[in-house]
C-alpha cells in the first residue's frame, strides 16, 4: 500500500528500486524527476504494455503507438475533445447525468455509488463518444461484456478455452462487432460543427489530416478512449458525491455560485442557460474539481520503460528496466501544498494558486505527449455533475462512518459509498417545469 511506498521513501529518496511481480522497478516522485521522465517520452523512456493489453487494444490504438506515428494519432484524436465538439456533447452529457440522478433518487434504498458511477460514466461514454441509443437491456449487456474486457487486459497471454486472455479476446471480439454494426448503419450526417457523436468528429478529422480510418482502426479508437474514460471518471464522481457530502459548506458555496451568476433560482436549475463557456467560468466550481483530482488522484501513476541507462536523482536507471512515474505520490509530498491533507478547494483560488509552481507538482493528467487526452471531456462531466448534485439533488450517508478509501485499480471506497438519494417533490416539480 501507499504507506510501504512512504516508507520507503523516507529511507531512500524519491526515486528508489522496488519489485512489481517479480521484476525490478524504479519509482519516481517528485515534480523535477517526474518532469524529466516526461519530457523524456520518446528518447529516455517508452511505452512497454503487458502483452495482453497491448493484444486486447490492438496495433492501432494510442497506447500502442509510439514516435511519429503517436503524435499523427493524437493529431487526429485532438479534434474529439476541441472546444466546438464539447459544446456538442454538453447537452448528452447533461441528459445522461441527469437521467442517473432520477433513477439514483427514485430509489428508497441507499446506492452504491462507485458501481452507479462506472453505469452512469459507461453509459456517458458509449452515447458521447459513439452516438450510441441503445435499449436499457442491450446497454446492461454491453455494460457486462465491456467489465469482462477490462477485468481481462492485465492477465497472462495464454490463450486456452476459460482463460481470462480469452475471455477478454472474446469481449473485444463482442464489442467490435456492436460497434462495426452502429457505424455500418450511422446516417450520413450533417456536416460542419454541428457534431453528433465523437466517432463522427474522429472520421471527419481522420479527413482533414488526409487520412481516412479503415473499420479496425475506428473501432480500436473508440474501445480504447471507453476504456480510458471509464474506471477514471467513475472514481472521479465518486470522490466528488463523498466530499460533498463531507463539507456541507463546500456544497454551499457552489449554490451559492450558481444563484450569483443567475444559474439557480429557488433550487431549480435555469434551462438553457448551461453553456460550455458558462460552465467553464465558474471559479469556484473549477476550484472543486481541482481538488477532488488532487487529494483522491484516480490514476496513481503510469509506467514506462527505460530506452537507454540514464540517471535521475543520484540513482542509475538501467536500459530496459521499468519506471513508474508517481502522480499520487507526486500530489502528496508536494512542499507547494499547505496542509496537504486536507480537502481545501480554495488552495486553487485566483488569490493562492499554489498550483502555480510549475505544472508538475499539480499533474492528475498526466504530463507530456501522452498526456490525458480526454481532460476536458472528463472535467466538463464533473462540473456537469457538481451543479446537477447542487442544485436539484438532496443526498446523505447511509453509513454511519464514511468508508475507508483504496486505491486499487483506481481509486474507491471499499464499500462503494452507500448514499440515500431523496426522492424530493420539488426537485421533480422542479424538472417538470424545466421540461416545458
Ligand atoms: C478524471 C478522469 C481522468 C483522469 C484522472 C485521467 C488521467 C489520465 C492520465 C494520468 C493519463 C496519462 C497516462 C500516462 O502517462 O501513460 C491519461 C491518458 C489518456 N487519457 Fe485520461 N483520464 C481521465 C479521463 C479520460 C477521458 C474521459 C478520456 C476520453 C474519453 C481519456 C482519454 C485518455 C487517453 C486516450 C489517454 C492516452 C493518451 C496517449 O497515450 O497519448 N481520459 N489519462
Amino acid at each position: 500500500g501507499s504507506g510501504f511506498h512512504a516508507s520507503r521513501r523516507q529511507k531512500y529518496g524519491n526515486v528508489f528500486k522496488t519489485h512489481l511481480l517479480g521484476r525490478p522497478l524504479i519509482r519516481v516522485t517528485g515534480a523535477e524527476n517526474v518532469r524529466k521522465v516526461l519530457m523524456g517520452e520518446h528518447t529516455l523512456v517508452t511505452v512497454d504494455w503487458p502483452q495482453s493489453t497491448a493484444t486486447l487494444l490492438g496495433p492501432n490504438s494510442l497506447a500502442n503507438s509510439i514516435g511519429d506515428i503517436h503524435r499523427k494519432r493524437r493529431k487526429v484524436f485532438a479534434k474529439v475533445f476541441s472546444h466546438e465538439a464539447l459544446e456538442s456533447y454538453l447537452p448528452k452529457i447533461q441528459q445522461v447525468i441527469q437521467e442517473s440522478l432520477r433513477v439514483w433518487s427514485s430509489n428508497p434504498e441507499p446506492i452504491n455509488v462507485y458501481r452507479e458511477s462506472q453505469r452512469l460514466s459507461f453509459t456517458m461514454a458509449v452515447r458521447v463518444l459513439l452516438g450510441f441509443r441503445v435499449s436499457e437491456e442491450e446497454m446492461r449487456h454491453l455494460f457486462s461484456t465491456f467489465q469482462d474486457f477490462v477485468d481481462n487486459l492485465f492477465s497472462l497471454p495464454i490463450d486456452l478455452p476459460f482463460s481470462g486472455y480469452r475471455k477478454g479476446i472474446r469481449a473485444r471480439d463482442t464489442l467490435q462487432k456492436c460497434i462495426e454494426k452502429a457505424i455500418r448503419e450511422k446516417p450520413l450526417r450533417s456536416q460542419g460543427k454541428d457534431y453528433s457523436d465523437a466517432l463522427d468528429v474522429l472520421m471527419e478529422s481522420a479527413k482533414e489530416n488526409g487520412t481516412e480510418l479503415t473499420m479496425q482502426e475506428l473501432k480500436e479508437s473508440t474501445i480504447e478512449l471507453i476504456f480510458a474514460a471509464f474506471a477514471t471518471t467513475a472514481s472521479a464522481s465518486t470522490s466528488l458525491i463523498m466530499q460533498l457530502l463531507r463539507h456541507p459548506a463546500v456544497l454551499e458555496r457552489l449554490r451559492e455560485e450558481l444563484r450569483a451568476r443567475g444559474l439557480l433560482h429557488n433550487g431549480c436549475l435555469m434551462p438553457g442557460e448551461l453553456t460550455l463557456d458558462t460552465i467553464v467560468s465558474l471559479k469556484y466550481l473549477d476550484c472543486v474539481i481541482k481538488e477532488v483530482l488532487r487529494l483522491f488522484t484516480p490514476v496513481s501513476g503510469a509506467y514506462r520503460t527505460a530506452m537507454q541507462t540514464f540517471e535521475l536523482d543520484g540513482v542509475q536507471i538501467p536500459k530496459g528496466w521499468s519506471v513508474m512515474y508517481s502522480i499520487r505520490d507526486t500530489h502528496d509530498t508536494a512542499a507547494v501544498f499547505k496542509d496537504v491533507d486536507a480537502f481545501d478547494p480554495d488552495r486553487f483560488s485566483q488569490e493562492r494558486c499554489e498550483d502555480k509552481e510549475g505544472r508538475f507538482h499539480y499533474l492528475p493528467f498526466g504530463g507530456g505527449v501522452r498526456s490525458c487526452l480526454g481532460k476536458q471531456l472528463a472535467t466538463l462531466f464533473l462540473r456537469i455533475l457538481a451543479i446537477e448534485l447542487a442544485s436539484t439533488s438532496r443526498f446523505e450517508l447511509a453509513t454511519r462512518q464514511f468508508p475507508r478509501v483504496v486505491t486499487v485499480p483506481v481509486m474507491h471506497p471499499v464499500d462503494g459509498l452507500k448514499v440515500l438519494f431523496l426522492h424530493d417533490l420539488s426537485y421533480a416539480s422542479n424538472r417538470r417545469r424545466l421540461c416545458l
